[in-house]
């Protein structure tokens, strides 16, 4: 964790020592004083959701990892924080910056940025903190939060957000497989399929209904690059939403069938 932060604090030195706020777009920017203003928000969420699953999670292995993540969602905050007062102390047009704390909640856009926050602590902690958060927003929206957003940010010049963010998304791959793991440790229970079922499709429409609504707008309205050759939000959306993450399912249970020799009957069930 040391090691990453460093990592961080040293490109954001090299960024301003090769001048970047010279190159960067005004309009990009601008964005990013509504993007800043949100996304500290679900991230601290997301660490206190952890408190409640690492109480259900079987064995301590599970509960340590979720326990490790915690301490992950907070560095998350904090470095979006910190990258905030950064551009506000080093961009010639701060106005906005300083006020992301009071106005966050205030308007229409910030308050769809609560909305995905406090998702992830309210109510059941399976379906808040396991699929909600780490089964759906995790494993499928980050891709788009944070990779397509980090690409657009460097075709503005933007090289400090692509830095914070990446380094972000680089912890996601353990996030995803904590997820994975409680998830694994009821989908055997029959019982459990309808209400799972019920979870994942809330889940889903409430990223669909943030997460697209805002860094959808931000990658095409947010950007001066007009190149025609980039991919669309809804080609990315569909790369990695559609085909990685959701016709991805099949295979993974059809991957258990042969690990946990489950019977053809009982992943039928699950998939449909
Ligand atoms: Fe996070
Ligand atoms: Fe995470």
């Amino acid at each position: 964790m040391r090691e990453s932060g460093s990592r961080v604090y040293a490109a954001l030195d090299a960024a301003l020592r090769g001048d970047m706020f010279r190159n960067i777009k005004p309009r990009w920017i601008e964005w990013m004083k509504l993007f800043l203003a949100i996304i500290p928000f679900p991230e601290i969420s997301a660490a206190r959701s952890m408190a409640m699953v690492a109480r259900l999670a079987p064995g301590e292995e599970l509960r340590t990892g979720f326990t490790m993540q915690m301490i992950d969602e907070f560095r998350h905050s904090t470095i979006q924080m910190h990258l905030k007062k950064w551009y506000m102390e080093n961009y010639i047009d701060p106005a906005g910056f300083d006020i992301t704390e009071k106005a966050f909640g205030q308007c229409y856009a910030t308050t769809i940025g609560r909305q995905l926050g406090e998702g992830f602590i309210t109510g059941d902690a399976i379906t808040a903190g396991n699929i909600y958060l780490s089964v759906v927003s995790e494993t499928s929206f980050s891709n788009t939060l944070f990779v397509a957003a980090v690409s657009e940010a460097v075709r503005n010049d933007d090289y400090a957000l692509s830095t914070v963010f990446l380094s972000v998304q680089s912890d996601e791959t353990r996030h995803i497989g904590n997820g994975h793991s409680l998830l694994m440790s009821i989908v055997n229970d029959p019982s459990n399929h309808l209400l799972l079922e019920r979870d994942l499709r809330y889940a889903f429409w409430q990223n669909h209904a943030v997460v697209d609504a805002v860094i959808g707008s931000i990658i095409e309205y947010g950007t001066t690059d007009r190149d025609e050759n980039k991919a669309s939000y809804s080609e990315l959306w569909h790369r990695w939403i559609y085909e990685d993450y959701y016709r991805e399912p099949p295979r993974v249970l059809r991957r258990l069938q042969l690990l946990r020799r489950w019977s053809h009957e009982q992943v039928e069930e699950v998939l449909t």
